[in-house]
């Protein structure tokens, strides 16, 4: 791992155990991505390897009390995601590229399967540089489309081991809820 990355993992290890509400960590791992998210350094070369078609997220690191998650996620050009949410926190910077990213209100208590209505709330363009919140537990809704000519590399911290919550797809027409996990892709370790 590089060593601003290594140092930025200490810093939220850091704000996850001071605790608070989502709003406030969310905030200071926003403030702490910031001013480490131009440098050149941040990510390994295996960690920039795309590794499928459509979206990789390459492991960068999973806290071992299951608290916090760090990833890079790659959105190949042209590529968009279903309408879909987290069950968790999540703060994004953008490393390379660009995306959109449109934001969905759902009406009423997180169910896990038959049907939610989902109304647009908001779009954003982020852009190399850009960091923010993507999501609280109660606001985490969206879809998420390569807005760049180069692969959107981003950085992903969530409050979680992502792969192990429990995540919803929504279908924007029909409001039918369908549940899936995420699975991290693997960096590869050499060539
Ligand atoms: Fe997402």
């Amino acid at each position: 791992m590089a060593q601003p990355m290594e140092r930025f993992v200490g810093e939220v290890r850091e704000i996850v155990k001071a605790g608070g509400t989502e709003e406030e960590i969310t905030a200071r791992v926003a403030a702490c991505m910031k001013p480490i998210i131009g440098d050149p350094d941040l990510l390994t070369a295996d960690q920039l390897l795309v590794k499928k078609a459509g979206f990789t997220l390459n492991r960068i690191h999973i806290e071992p009390d299951g608290s916090f998650s760090i990833g890079a996620g790659i959105w190949d050009v042209g590529q968009r995601t279903p309408v879909h949410d987290h069950g968790t926190w999540g703060v994004i910077g953008i490393y390379r590229g660009a995306e959109k990213e449109e934001s969905f209100r759902r009406q009423g208590a997180r169910v896990m399967e038959g049907r939610a209505e989902i109304t647009p709330s908001g779009m954003r363009i982020a852009s190399a540089g850009d960091v923010f919140v993507c999501c609280t537990t109660d606001q985490d809704v969206h879809r998420v489309s390569c807005h760049s000519a180069e692969p959107v590399v981003g950085i992903h911290v969530y409050g979680g081991d992502l792969a192990k919550i429990p995540r919803l797809k929504y279908d924007p027409d029909t409001g039918e809820v369908v549940s899936f996990q995420t699975g991290w892709d693997y960096a590869r370790v050499s060539v």
